[in-house]
């Protein structure tokens, strides 16, 4: 992390590391090769180089080597940085992983397709340094290069929001989600409480939520051109029913 900044909720590794389990069972290991086909449909890249910005354990960078790109996969966290390494020597893949945050990693006119997946983008207190992302991003594309952007849109938010939701997980831990909607509908803060073996453990953390026209006005503000919205990896369209805000925009230069 840079000295300069804040610490901040996801500079804190023990995040990631007690909440692994649950976010990245094996099942969604499983199910990414198909949704790297479908971004694949979607973006179209006219290259092979590609950048998966917020990779954590690698899931989509190894599925997009194993498709035969050439892969950075850049990340803050150690923990998740450790197991990408680990699980792309399981697959004898190559990817380059560098540990960076994601607010100072820029490689001009590198990548064809920049992706980040998985509810990896809005997570800065400044929305300034979403900005900087995006900026970061549009500089790192060559030219013609398409970068796709995979979060919960804030029409869907609004739709299910609930203040307290309880699941029980496959191995038995009970998941409490309580959930708080900050500074006039553009933040949502989320406490998470596992109960396991008679022990709670709780985990906050909290993120700007983007419209669908919001996220198109920051990417047009940095310079891309035509985003294309939809409400999930098989291009269907966005709106308050669909399940995930999928952004797909391209660097047209002269
Ligand atoms: C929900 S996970 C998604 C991981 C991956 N994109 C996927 O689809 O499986 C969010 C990731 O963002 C990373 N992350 C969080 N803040 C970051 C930052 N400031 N710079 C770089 N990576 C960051 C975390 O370490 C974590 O791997």
């Amino acid at each position: 992390m840079s000295a300069r900044r804040k610490r901040e909720w996801f500079d804190d590794d023990s995040f990631w590391q007690d909440l692994y389990p649950f976010m990245f069972p094996e099942q969604r290991f499983a199910s990414t090769a198909e949704q790297i086909e479908k971004i694949l449909a979607l973006t179209k890249p006219d290259g092979k180089a590609a950048l998966d910005l917020c990779c954590g354990p690698g899931r989509c960078s190894i599925a997009l080597a194993q498709a035969g790109f050439t892969i950075t996969g850049v990340d803050r966290t150690d923990f998740l940085l450790d197991k990408a390494r680990a699980r792309a020597r399981d697959a004898n893949m190559k990817v380059e992983w560098v540990q960076m945050d994601m607010r100072d990693f820029v490689r001009e006119d590198a990548f064809d397709l920049v992706l980040s997946m998985f509810t990896s983008f809005g997570y800065f207190d400044d929305k300034g340094e979403d900005l900087l992302v995006l900026r970061n991003v549009f500089s790192s594309l060559r030219s013609g290069g398409v970068c796709l952007i995979d979060v919960m849109g804030k029409e869907r938010l609004a739709r299910i929001f609930q203040p307290t939701t309880s699941d029980v997980l496959p191995d038995g831990t009970m998941l409490v989600q309580r959930h708080e909607i900050l500074d006039d509908w553009t933040r949502v803060r989320n406490e998470w409480i596992l109960f396991r073996k008679g022990r709670a453990k709780s985990f906050r953390f909290h993120h700007t939520i983007y419209s669908g026209q919001e996220l198109r006005d920051r990417m047009t503000q940095v310079g891309f051109t035509d985003v294309r919205l939809y409400g999930n990896l098989d291009g269907d369209n966005y709106g308050p029913d669909a399940h995930r805000l999928i952004a797909v925009a391209r660097k047209t230069v002269g």
